[in-house]
């Protein structure tokens, strides 16, 4: 018998969904697909049955169970301990995450963008005075998350290397024991910041200028029904890693994106008030969060297939933002289209909480990038540009970029 194709596969351009995926989709919007340790899982391409699927509630999203069917040996490893909110079901993901609604709505985040902007001048300061060349994800891509997050969650940013190499190790570490220790590091981290917080609540001091939604959490929320320490130390943990990874990805890979596709940067250029539309494009084209999985805890019938119970579903969103049913010339970058209900932040009771965040990031960080350098260009043929292989978040690892008469 013919083995099902495997699962994840890299990408060979940056902005295309894997070469391998394409055959799948075009089976129907279920395939069966293989992953790492061989077993076999469901793989969703269709946009109508992934909405479907996303909002059915049964499928899970219980990263303990032994049905979740994960990507990589290092996930498996680490997802042996409970993951906040991304791993739980309802009711308890519920109550983990209206603790941080407010944080995360457009009221709160339309009042961090002039905090934003700030970030992403002073970065492009820094960028100019030192000239070109420059690698934009370490002076650019990076960093811009990084601060905001840091700010907004109050964890010190001058330990920005320390918890970016330990977010590293989990989510690309080349064995499941470095991202374990990634990922105990990062714990332990966050317990020491968490303690040094609920000290100096507890001594009564006033909130300073550093403190941010943890500080919050730790006032309101610690030590009643709703959060304990170790409850408060996942959380951050999830806060911090999303927060700042997921971002960074997206401006490196957008910018590359924009720099190989000349006239949709050109119609950015003449017309900024297109930035907006053409983050949400960005966003579909490049499905950086590829690998969305959950499992069935019963029989689901969709698209003439049954998913039986505890077989593992694992949704494309590269391959579900190229469905052409939804999107016209789909496999086109096109900064004027309408690129609402693309499947990048997920769907249903999942849906990125920090989608309004990573918005406004977005929008600034490329109406800055663009109006600052205006001549940027890649310093390196698009080819020799290194991407994240394809079982992690995609990205980009370093992008050498020029400009003036650089
Ligand atoms: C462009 C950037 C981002 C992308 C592409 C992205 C993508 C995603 C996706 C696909 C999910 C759903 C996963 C699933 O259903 O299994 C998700 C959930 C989540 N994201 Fe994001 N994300 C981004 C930025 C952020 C930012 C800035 C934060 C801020 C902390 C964040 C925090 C979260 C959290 C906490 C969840 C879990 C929500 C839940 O389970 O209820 N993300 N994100």
């Amino acid at each position: 018998m013919a083995h099902a194709a495997p699962f994840p596969q890299d990408r060979t351009c940056p902005y295309h969904p894997p070469t391998g995926y394409r055959p799948l989709s075009e089976q129907g919007p279920l395939s069966r697909v293989t992953l790492y340790n061989g077993t076999e899982a469901w793989l969703v391409t269709g946009h109508a049955e992934a909405q479907a699927l996303l909002s059915d509630p049964r499928l899970s999203a219980d990263q303990l169970h032994p049905a979740f069917p994960n990507v990589a040996a290092r996930f498996e490893r680490i997802r042996k301990e409970p993951v906040a909110l991304l791993g739980v079901d309802d009711p308890l993901h519920n109550r983990q995450r209206r603790m941080l609604i407010p944080t995360f709505g457009v009221k709160r985040v339309a009042a961090m963008r002039p905090g934003i902007q700030r970030v992403v001048d002073e970065l492009l300061d820094d960028l100019l005075a030192q000239g070109p060349p420059a690698d934009l994800v370490n002076a650019f891509a990076l960093p811009v998350p990084s601060k905001v997050i840091c700010e907004l969650l109050g964890v010190p940013y001058a330990d920005h290397e320390f918890f970016e190499d330990a977010s590293r190790r989990i989510l690309r570490g080349d064995t499941p024991d470095i991202a374990e220790e990634g990922r105990d590091d990062l714990k332990a981290y966050l317990g020491e910041l968490i303690d040094r917080k609920q000290k100096s609540a507890a001594d009564g001091a006033e909130p300073g200028p550093d403190e941010g939604v943890l500080d919050e959490l730790v006032r309101d929320r610690l030590g009643t029904d709703e959060l304990d320490r170790e409850g408060l130390v996942r959380l951050a943990l999830v806060l911090l890693v999303a927060g700042h990874e997921t971002t960074a990805n997206m401006i490196s890979l957008g910018a590359f994106t924009l720099l190989e596709h000349p006239d949709q940067l050109a119609a950015l250029r003449a017309d900024p008030g297109l930035i907006p539309g053409a983050v949400e494009e960005l966003l579909r084209y490049l499905a950086i969060a590829d690998a969305i999985s959950r499992f069935a805890t019963a029989d689901i019938e969709v698209a003439g297939q049954t998913i039986r119970a505890n077989e593992g579903v694992l949704l494309a969103a590269s391959a579900i933002n190229r469905d052409d049913a939804v999107y016209a010339d789909a496999d086109d970058l096109d900064v004027q289209r309408n690129a609402r209900h693309h499947l990048t932040f997920g769907f249903g009771i999942h849906q990125c909480l920090g989608q309004n965040l990573a918005r406004a990031e977005l929008e600034i960080a490329f109406r800055s990038l663009l109006a600052r350098v205006p001549d940027l260009r890649l310093a390196v043929p698009a080819r020799e540009v290194l991407l994240k292989p394809g079982d992690s978040i995609q990205g980009l690892i370093e992008l050498p970029v020029t400009w003036g008469r650089g």
